[in-house]
């Protein structure tokens, strides 16, 4: 608020909501990532240059020439009946059973997350959420003024016990639980997997204490190894509001996501759309249609698959053959991201300038609690640059961490910097 009142003439106006609309100091820290001489393994861009761009060119242009009085007017709130039919196909290679009227269409998979938190959140309600969770859900819960309880995660995903004893102290404090956010597969940022057995675990729990719960899940078909993992809205079609995405799988400038809701929640989602949108955008949700009837997309995830899990085992082989012992990380089998710990002592969030320095970025974890806790993590992904770049930018960092070891060990404690103006990532950080 102070650091506002000192620039913006504006901020006794604002509404109370405005006050957690903070920029994120790291977008400076973004910039100079964009340096092409900084590798940068901080953003979560998909390589979209993967597509076959001529093919997609050329059937955007024949829709638009041909049916271009449908695809350039307005459409519907719920979004087109045609698409919703092939999200449902998408979502059955995850074991949903769907209906195309369940399904609202969305301005990608987060204003679907914007939707959701306006028509179940109250200023000061609760959101269970993983800790580690996705900056951009947090910075959606923060502009609600949701209270964010964090559970914590592991190599196999959300604790059950540990979402048990968090539901267990809510209820004794009163505090009813509006729903659990969790990105059970592929998870941004952990790159970690709820495993099969977890699954059922938390729908029991969450059926117990009568809590909804929010299935995020733009990666699941981005897996490394095997089918799909099943979908925890596949096994409870009335707790689990599930969110998908094409921004992976097609194209993130496309901004086309969903909601698939039980029916009543479902008529609240398109009314809550109509007001902030009208509808999503016709044009971006025909050409994904055209896309998904015309084009091979599964052989395309397929190709998306085989270039993200090149770069997974790149980063995966120069961590292990530059970091010093102490740092830990983990094993992703999906998705984008690789969670890095640090050795005790050292501060992620302090050392990202110094980091920039060295002509390599990553994202600090405090972005991803709503704590601000998480400085000894970073979140590192190898979805964007080419491998040749991974294995330059791993190296670059390990001399970094290699440096605050040393650092550490001569002055002793915490290597922290007051001073490094960096704070925790806002909702521009995919
Ligand atoms: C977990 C998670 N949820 C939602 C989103 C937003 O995706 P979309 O591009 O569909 O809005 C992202 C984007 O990176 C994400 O990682």
């Amino acid at each position: 608020m102070e650091q506002h009142s000192r620039t913006d003439a504006y901020t006794d106006r604002y509404a109370a909501r405005a006050a957690g609309m903070v920029p994120s100091e790291i977008r400076a820290l973004f910039a100079m990532a964009a340096r092409p001489e900084v590798v940068s393994l901080a953003g979560g861009m998909p390589n979209v240059s993967a597509l076959p761009l001529d093919a997609v060119g050329q059937m955007i242009g024949d829709l638009v020439a041909g049916r271009g009085a449908d695809v350039l007017q307005y459409g519907s709130a719920q979004g087109d009946e045609r698409l919703r039919e092939h999200i449902c196909d998408v979502m059955s290679l995850e074991g949903v059973q769907a209906s195309a009227d369940d399904v609202v269409v969305t301005v990608g998979a987060q204003q679907a997350l914007d939707l959701i938190t306006k028509i179940f959140v109250d200023p000061g309600d609760v959101i269970l959420a993983e800790a580690p969770s996705y900056v951009g859900a947090l910075g959606t819960f923060a502009s609600y003024q949701a209270d964010v309880v964090h559970v914590p995660l592991d190599e196999a995903g959300l604790i059950p016990s540990a979402l048990r004893e968090a539901l267990a102290r809510l209820r004794r404090e009163g505090r009813p639980v509006k729903f659990l956010y969790t990105v059970p597969t592929f998870q941004n940022p952990a790159g970690v997997t709820l495993t099969t057995a977890r699954r059922a675990q938390i729908l029991e729990i969450c059926a117990e204490y009568d809590v909804l719960v929010v299935e995020d899940n733009p990666y699941g078909l981005l897996g490394f190894e095997g089918e799909p993992m099943r979908a925890l809205r596949a096994d409870d079609s009335e707790r689990v509001i599930y969110l998908g995405s094409f921004s992976k799988t097609i194209a993130s400038g496309l901004r086309v996501g969903w909601v698939l809701a039980p029916h009543a929640v479902r008529a609240k989602l398109v009314l809550a759309a109509e007001s902030a949108i009208l509808c999503p955008s016709n044009f971006s949700q025909l050409a994904v249609r055209e896309y998904l009837a015309t084009q091979p997309w599964q052989e395309q995830i397929k190709d998306f698959r085989e270039l993200y899990r090149t770069r997974r085992d790149t980063m995966l082989g120069s961590l292990e053959q530059f970091m010093p012992d102490g740092c830990t990380w983990t094993r992703p089998a999906g998705g984008f991201f690789v969670w890095l710990t640090l050795p005790e002592g050292l501060d992620a969030k302090a050392m990202a300038p110094r980091a920039i320095a060295e002509r390599v970025a990553y994202v600090p974890g405090t972005g991803f609690y709503a704590d601000g806790t998480g400085h000894r993590h970073m979140r590192l992904s190898y979805c964007f640059p080419e491998p040749h770049r991974i294995r330059e930018g791993v190296r670059r960092l390990a001399a970094v961490v290699e440096d605050e070891i040393r650092l550490r060990d001569t002055f002793g404690g915490a290597v922290t910097d007051g001073d490094s103006g960096v704070q925790a990532p806002g909702p521009d950080v995919v």
